[in-house]
């Protein structure tokens, strides 16, 4: 099978698997079908859907490499892409369904639940990839294109902390995303180390 084709068919596979579970926990939610708190099951799946999306985009470099498939990384913006729009959802779900868009009670949230300052930072960093995904800013920006998106390692783990502290029981979920965060990270020294030193 051509190249193009493997993409082509590939990007309406993910199109698929990320617009269609998100419409139907909408669905469900609007219709009461989304548990005993519709809201609160929105705002888990499109935080976890975002974390999950997120990881299969660090996923996709290790995989085209050790499968020697490079075409797979013309999947990786759209699935980044995709991990955006979910926590977008989440934001506007969180502050739509509990906050009804009151900037008041935004404020009161911050100092009542700190994780939200975390979340909040890891939302700007993928707004920020999300906006320069574009190719034209892509090639303006050049080098510090590569710069700016080595941020998408930390905010990994601005995700993970907000993740775990949002959490009141059950800590099994976030520590098995600790160790495929970690697993991912390590998979990658050299641009962490770039990261790190402003390289
Ligand atoms: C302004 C930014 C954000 C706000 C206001 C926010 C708000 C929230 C709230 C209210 C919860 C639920 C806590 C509870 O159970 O009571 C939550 C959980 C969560 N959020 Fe966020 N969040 C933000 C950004 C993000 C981002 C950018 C991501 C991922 C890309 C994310 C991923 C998660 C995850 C994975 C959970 C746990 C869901 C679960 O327990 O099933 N959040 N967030």
């Amino acid at each position: 099978m051509k190249i193009q084709t493997k993409v082509l068919l590939s990007k309406i596979l993910i199109h698929f698997f990320a617009l269609s579970p998100l419409l139907l926990n909408y669905f469900w939610s609007i219709t009461d079908q989304n548990g005993a708190d519709p809201v609160k099951a929105i705002i888990h799946f499109t935080g976890i859907g975002a974390l999950n999306l997120l990881l299969i985009t660090l996923l996709i470099s290790p995989c085209a490499k050790f499968l020697k498939q490079g075409w797979l990384m013309q999947l990786r913006r759209l699935i980044g892409l995709y991990s955006f729009f979910y926590a977008l959802c989440h934001v506007i779900n969180f502050w739509l369904f509990e906050l009804n868009f009151q900037i008041s009670l935004f404020l009161q949230e911050l100092i009542k639940r700190p994780y939200i300052w975390l979340g909040m930072a890891a939302f700007t960093i993928l707004l920020l990839l999300a906006v320069t995904s574009i190719n034209y800013l892509r090639r303006k920006l050049g080098q510090n294109w590569q710069r700016l998106h080595y941020w998408i390692y930390p905010a990994s783990l601005l995700i993970w902390i907000h993740f775990y502290w949002s959490r009141k029981a059950d800590l099994t979920e976030p520590f098995i995303y600790l160790a495929l965060i970690i697993i991912l990270l390590a998979c990658r020294p050299k641009k962490l180390k770039n990261w790190l030193l402003f390289k």
